[in-house]
C-alpha cells in the first residue's frame, strides 16, 4: 500500500506522541516522548518557523518528522529537530520520503542548508545519539555529512551519597561571607537573568529561562550581590530530566559559585524524580567532573547537507 506524507497539524500530537514512544529506541527518549514533542512542536513554534509531517500507510501513522528554521545571519539554516518511523515499517522509505518533505519545505523558506542537528531554545538532542545506529547510517546515505561531535554527560541522582547530590551549605556560608546570596528564582528575576546571559555571554537564553522558571518539573537558581546577577542555573526547559544552560560571570568565576548552582537545581531534579540527569550539550567538562562527578555519557554526530547540492 502506497505511503502518503501529510502535513500534520496540532490535533495530532496525541498520535505523534504515542508514534514516539515506540519509535526512540532509546527508553530514555521514550519515556519522555510527550515532552520532546511539546517542546520542539507547540513551543518552539511560538519563536520560529516549525512543521510536522507524517508518513500513513493503510491509515495508520507510521512516522513523523518536525523541523524547523533558523532565521540566523543573513542565511536561513533548516533543522531537523525530531524523526521517527514505526520499528516495523524501517527500511521501507518512510525517513526517505519524510526527510525529502522537510527539506522541500526548508528551501521553500529560503534555507540554504540543513542540519541534523538540535536548533536551541527548543531541541531534543545536540544531534543524532551514536546509539541511533539506524540513523547515523541513513544521515549519510540521504547525502549528510557529519561535521561536528556532541556529548552530555550524565549526573548520577540515584542515591544519597552521589557527587552530584553533596550538600550545598557550607559553600554557600562562604559566599554569604563576601555578601553573594543563593538563591531560587522567581517570575520576576526574569528580566534581569535574561540581560545577565546576554551581557556576560552574548547569548539570547531568554526562552530557556522562562520555560525554566515556575515551571513543573523545571527550575532556575542564581547568584547575586548587590542586587547584581552573578550567575545562574537552569533545568528542565526543554526535558524533564536535562539540565542546563548555566553562567557564571566570568569575573566571579572560581569563587564557587557554579558548582553550588549546579548542585542546587540537581537536588530539586531529584526531588522530582529524576535518577540520572542528562548535563546537555557540554560544555565544561572538568567543572561538571569535580562539581557533581559527571561522566560523558550520550555522544552524537551533527550533520549538515547543502540544498540544492
Ligand atoms: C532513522 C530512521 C528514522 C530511518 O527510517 P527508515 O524509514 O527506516 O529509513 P529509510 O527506509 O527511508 O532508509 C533510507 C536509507 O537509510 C539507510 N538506512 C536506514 N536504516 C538503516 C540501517 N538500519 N542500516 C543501514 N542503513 C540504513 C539506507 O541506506 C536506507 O536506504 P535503503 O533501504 O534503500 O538502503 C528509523 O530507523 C528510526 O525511526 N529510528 C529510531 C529513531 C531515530 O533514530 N531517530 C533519529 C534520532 S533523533
Amino acid at each position: 500500500m502506497d505511503l502518503e506524507i501529510v502535513e500534520l497539524g496540532p490535533d495530532q500530537r496525541h498520535t505523534v506522541v504515542e508514534l514516539c514512544g515506540r519509535a526512540l529506541d532509546l527508553p530514555e527518549d521514550a519515556a519522555e516522548a510527550a515532552a520532546i514533542v511539546d517542546a520542539l512542536w507547540a513551543r518552539a513554534a511560538t519563536h520560529r518557523p516549525v512543521a510536522a509531517w507524517g508518513a500513513h500507510r493503510e491509515g495508520r501513522l507510521v512516522g513523523a518528522l518536525i523541523a524547523s528554521l533558523a532565521p540566523g545571519d543573513g542565511v536561513a539554516r533548516g533543522h531537523v529537530d525530531l524523526v521517527a518511523v514505526a520499528p516495523e515499517q524501517r527500511r521501507r522509505g518512510v525517513g526517505r520520503a519524510l526527510l525529502a518533505a522537510a527539506e522541500a519545505w526548508l528551501a521553500g523558506l529560503g534555507a540554504a542548508e540543513v542540519l541534523l542537528a538540535g536548533n536551541p531554545p527548543h531541541y531534543a538532542w545536540p544531534g543524532i545519539d551514536v546509539r541511533y545506529t539506524p540513523a547515523i547510517c541513513a544521515a549519510s546515505a540521504l547525502g549528510y555529512t557529519q561535521d561536528r561531535t556532541a556529548w552530555n554527560m550524565t549526573a548520577d541522582l540515584s542515591y544519597d551519597g552521589s557527587p552530584a547530590l553533596r550538600p550545598t551549605e557550607e559553600a554557600e556560608a562562604r559566599l554569604a561571607g563576601r555578601g553573594v546570596t543563593v538563591r531560587r528564582a522567581g517570575p520576576e528575576d526574569l528580566p534581569a537573568l535574561a540581560e545577565f546571559a546576554r551581557g556576560a555571554f552574548g547569548g539570547a537564553w531568554d526562552a530557556e529561562l522562562a520555560g525554566s522558571v515556575g515551571h513543573e518539573g523545571a527550575g532556575c537558581h542564581l547568584a547575586e550581590r548587590d542586587g547584581e546577577v552573578l550567575g545562574f542555573a537552569a533545568y528542565g526547559s526543554s526535558r524533564p530530566s536535562w539540565f542546563g544552560p548555566m553562567g557564571t560571570a566570568p569575573a566571579a568565576e572560581g569563587s564557587g559559585i557554579g558548582g553550588v548552582l549546579l548542585r542546587r537545581c540537581l537536588r530539586d531534579q531529584r526531588a522530582a524524580g529524576v535518577s540520572a540527569a542528562q548535563i546537555g550539550w557540554v560544555g565544561p567538562v572538568p567543572f561538571y567532573s569535580g562539581s557533581a562527578g559527571a561522566r560523558i555519557e550520550r555522544v552524537f554526530f551533527l550533520y549538515r547537507r547543502t540544498l540544492g547540492a
